[in-house]
């Protein structure tokens, strides 16, 4: 199964992603954690992409197009895999079909978790993420079972993300908004687009997901 999972920042792409890696075994490719492991190893890669994630832009294309060509030539990928957060405009949409097209491949499905905009400033201002195995939470809406502790791997030390402070949130807000309903067309028009709500609990949201994935099987 290749699957992409769109959606605008804060939308649950990776509360999700967390969730169908479990039930799927397919691996999970995020462009975002891709770069912040890169900044936080101070690599060149890491240090340009920097540049652009603090301001909340989008990095550019020929460096995203470029690490996601060399992640999905990786073995692990041939027999399934989901994109998280890329493609995020037409141009890298249409390198992922050159991609896979290489390959013999083309995608599945596409997920598009809807949330509108005033819902996702109060998501990702209350987002906290695990230290040590990177599991989301958020202060109201997904709190650990245990307070300080992560329901995953039982370590105490959380970090709230650079990008989540309110001035770069709105660039990111905007900057994605903007590219997103082109994005969505492209692919309705292809005819593997699936629109989800995703302004339900975590838990109801995976269940519309799971049916969608289950079905393609
Ligand atoms: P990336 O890391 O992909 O960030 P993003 O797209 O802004 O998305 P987020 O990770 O912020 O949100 P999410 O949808 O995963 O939400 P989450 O599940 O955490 O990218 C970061 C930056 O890297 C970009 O700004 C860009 O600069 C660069 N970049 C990445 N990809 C790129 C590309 N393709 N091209 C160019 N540049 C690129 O949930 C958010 C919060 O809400 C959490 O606290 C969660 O617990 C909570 N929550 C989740 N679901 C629900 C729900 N149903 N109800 C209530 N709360 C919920
Ligand atoms: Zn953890």
């Amino acid at each position: 199964m290749n699957l992409v999972l769109m959606g605008l920042p804060g939308a649950g792409k990776g509360t999700q992603a967390q969730k169908i890696v479990e039930d799927f075994s397919i691996p999970h490719i995020s462009t975002g954690d891709i770069f912040r492991a890169a900044m936080k190893n101070e690599t060149p890669m890491g240090i340009e992409a920097k540049k652009y994630i603090d301001k909340g832009e989008l990095v550019p294309d020929e460096v995203t197009n470029g690490i996601v060509k060399e992640r999905l030539a990786q073995d692990d990928t041939k027999d399934g895999f989901m994109l998280d957060g890329f493609p995020r405009n037409l141009n890298q949409a249409d390198a992922l079909d050159k991609i896979l097209a290489e390959s013999n491949r083309h995608l599945d499905a596409v997920i598009n978790i809807h949330v509108e905009p005033d819902v996702l400033v109060e998501r990702l201002s209350g987002r906290f993420i695990c230290r040590n195995c990177g599991a989301t939470y958020h202060k109201i809406y997904n709190a650990p079972k245990v307070a300080g502790t992560c329901d995953v791997c039982g370590h105490h030390d959380f970090y709230q993300r650079d990008d989540d402070k309110p001035e770069t949130v709105k660039n990111r807000l905007d900057v994605n908004i903007k590219l997103n309903t082109p994005l969505v067309d492209y692919y309705q028009k292809q005819g593997i687009l699936h629109e989800i709500n995703g302004e339900q609990d975590i838990d109801k949201v995976y269940e519309d997901i799971k049916k969608v994935l289950t079905n393609l099987n």
